[in-house]
């Protein structure tokens, strides 16, 4: 890619591709295994602005960063100024390089109440709540970055007015998911508002939003001189997307798909990630929506994701994914083409969010 690299603040980004923040999937072994396979930034799932649940094992597992490269960014959620200063602060002393405000979820409600994308449509509201991270944040030398959508509604597409108030506050980055809060997942994703933002704006503006292929990457980079790309579902199992993705917009050529070998043995190392944070029994029953996405569309994959729903231990998950892929080895050396499979987003954006 041609284009200069992103800096947030005072940090370089090695590339242009970021995975998207996604509740219950980027946690810290996700994003880890990303980053190996060519995403260059990776913002870690929302935190709450809730203090009572800090203490929380599902907010302490949020906020687990060992080994992680930086720079270290963690997304907060919520929808009072004060308790989202207090957030930052809170994260910032326990390691946050980067603090980014969440104001792109679609969930009805984030920790009961009515926060991330709903917030746009309250503009006097976010407003506060960017200045007072921003007061928080930037005197101790951490930049203040956002993510939102297009805007709530069809009618009320007010991400350009928003973004030129947020980058008057001292936001960093902006990032937008090209669609509007009422649509969920729903519809396709749209650029021109994107575009937009980034010709108004002197903060690196990110596009987001169904970039699912290599093609799709060099076209919404042109379309709308975004500085950098986020993708998100698309890595769900996938997470080489992002060298694919690099290789294309360097040389115009696709790169092969991973071997069996290799995929399989990337699973396998992250599937032993992931039970290190979790632990057996909730490590293996969250690694289940991994293992779904990473067989989705492949032959056989529904039927294994069933089985694979039966088996409650860490040795019999693993042993049965080697099996698997070993089949599949018989047959194919790289990994065959998927079929499109149906995938509910708004129900998992929805449940993850809010939790
Ligand atoms: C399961 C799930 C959880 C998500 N959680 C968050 C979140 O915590 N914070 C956020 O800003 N966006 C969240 N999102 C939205 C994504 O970051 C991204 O904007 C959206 O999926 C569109 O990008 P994509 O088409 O590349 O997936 C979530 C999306 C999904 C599917």
């Amino acid at each position: 890619m041609s284009r200069p690299l992103v800096k947030i603040g005072p940090h370089l980004l090695p590339n242009a591709l970021f995975v998207a923040p996604m509740a219950g999937v980027t946690d810290r072994p996700f994003r880890q295994l990303c980053r190996r396979l060519g995403a260059g930034y990776a913002v870690s799932e929302m935190v709450t602005s809730r203090k009572e649940l800090w203490g929380s094992l599902k907010t302490s597992r949020r906020a687990d960063h060992s080994g992680e490269p930086g720079p270290i960014a963690v997304q907060i959620a919520g929808t009072d100024a004060a308790m989202m200063a207090e957030a930052a602060a809170y994260n910032v002393d326990r390691g946050a390089q980067i603090i980014d405000i969440n104001m792109g979820c679609p969930a009805k409600k984030v920790c009961n109440k009515w926060a991330g994308s709903a917030l746009m449509r309250n503009e006097a509201l976010a407003l506060e709540i960017v200045e007072s991270v921003v007061a928080q944040c930037v005197p101790r030398g951490v930049p203040v970055t956002l993510k939102m959508r297009t805007g709530w509604s069809a009618d009320e597409r007010n991400a350009l007015r928003l973004a030129k108030l947020f980058e008057a506050a001292g936001i960093a980055m902006l990032t937008i998911h090209g669609r509007t809060r009422e649509q969920g997942y729903k519809g396709l994703a749209e650029y021109d508002t994107i575009a937009a933002v980034k010709a108004a704006l002197s903060i690196p503006v990110v596009a987001n939003g169904d970039i699912d292929t290599p093609e799709k990457a060099r076209d919404v980079l042109a379309y709308t001189q975004a500085d950098a790309l986020m993708i998100g579902r698309a890595a769900q199992g996938r997470p080489w997307i992002f060298r694919e993705v690099a290789h294309f917009l360097a040389t115009g050529e696709h790169l092969p798909p991973p071997t069996i070998v290799e995929a399989r043995d990337v699973l396998t190392e992250h599937l032993h990630d992931h039970y290190g944070l979790y632990g057996e029994l909730s490590g293996v029953r969250s690694a289940r929506k991994h293992i779904g996405w990473a067989v989705r569309g492949l032959p056989g994959g529904e039927a294994f994701r069933q089985h694979m729903n039966t088996l409650e231990r860490c040795d019999q998950q693993l042993q049965a994914l080697r099996d698997w892929f070993d089949e599949l080895g018989q047959a194919h050396d790289r990994l065959p083409p998927t079929l499109a499979a149906a995938n509910d987003e708004d129900a998992q954006a929805d449940e993850a969010c809010a939790a």
